[in-house]
């Protein structure tokens, strides 16, 4: 079970590293096109300054954003070498001519986050090319009216015993971390607006302000 960072921003990254609660990060073009306007490559440099500042060397997946399988598998090169992250693993979305990039850069040791995972068939052929990760949609498969926790076990028993770690991504509300963990998820990757809900509860609150009342009025009698 481990929890990955879905987020670009330096701040939220640079609070959670010190927190110490995150294995790994995910961004993906959009997640960077919410950061201010910058060079790609410099503001990935940037997490990874932070990364190796506080001694967390952790999986950080950043995507191509070329369509072209060849362009794909130069920019991921450029990305590797420019980078050098020992943890850096390259976003490649599943699709038939995305098969040819991942196997390209496997070859090359490059570790590959197969991404944009919606159904099974997809987890099968992300393993058989060798990925490291399959990135599987929670929200974006429920915005196809499917329920995605069924999908997420099925997906889980295909990767049993291959060397391709199942991550759920596309988390739309607190309660996705945790069926997805039960359904089998070996990562979620959350945005770090759910960490606080996920701390929190009610009950919890009231429990506490009851101890520390109860305590307040017996020390204070
Ligand atoms: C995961 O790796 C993706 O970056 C992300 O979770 C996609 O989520 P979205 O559906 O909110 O875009």
């Amino acid at each position: 079970m481990k929890l990955f960072l879905d987020t670009a921003n330096l701040k939220e990254i640079e609070d959670f590293l010190k927190l110490g609660i995150v294995s790994g990060i995910t961004t993906n073009p959009s997640i960077i096109a919410k950061e201010p306007k910058s060079d790609y490559l410099a503001h990935v440099k940037k997490i990874v300054d932070l990364c190796k500042q506080h001694k967390q060397e952790i999986p950080l997946s950043i995507e191509v954003f070329q369509t072209d399988p060849e362009k794909m598998i130069t920019q991921a090169k450029e990305f590797v070498k420019e980078l050098n992250y020992s943890n850096l693993n390259i976003k490649i979305p599943i699709g038939w001519a995305e098969l040819g990039v991942i196997g390209e850069l496997k070859k090359c040791g490059i570790k590959v986050n197969c991404t944009c995972g919606m159904k099974e068939s997809q987890a099968v052929l992300a393993a058989s090319t060798g990925a490291n990760y399959f990135s599987l949609f929670c929200g974006r498969i429920k915005d196809m009216g499917v329920d995605p926790f069924p999908v997420i076990r099925n997906v889980r028993n295909i990767l049993e015993g291959t060397n391709t770690e199942l991550i759920i991504g596309s988390i739309r509300q607190e309660k996705d971390v945790v069926d997805s963990f039960l359904a089998g998820a070996d990562i979620v990757t959350v945005p770090t607006g759910f960490f606080e809900k996920m701390a929190t509860h009610l009950k919890t609150t009231e429990t506490i302000n009851q101890f520390i009342n109860d305590f307040r009025n017996w020390i204070d009698k």
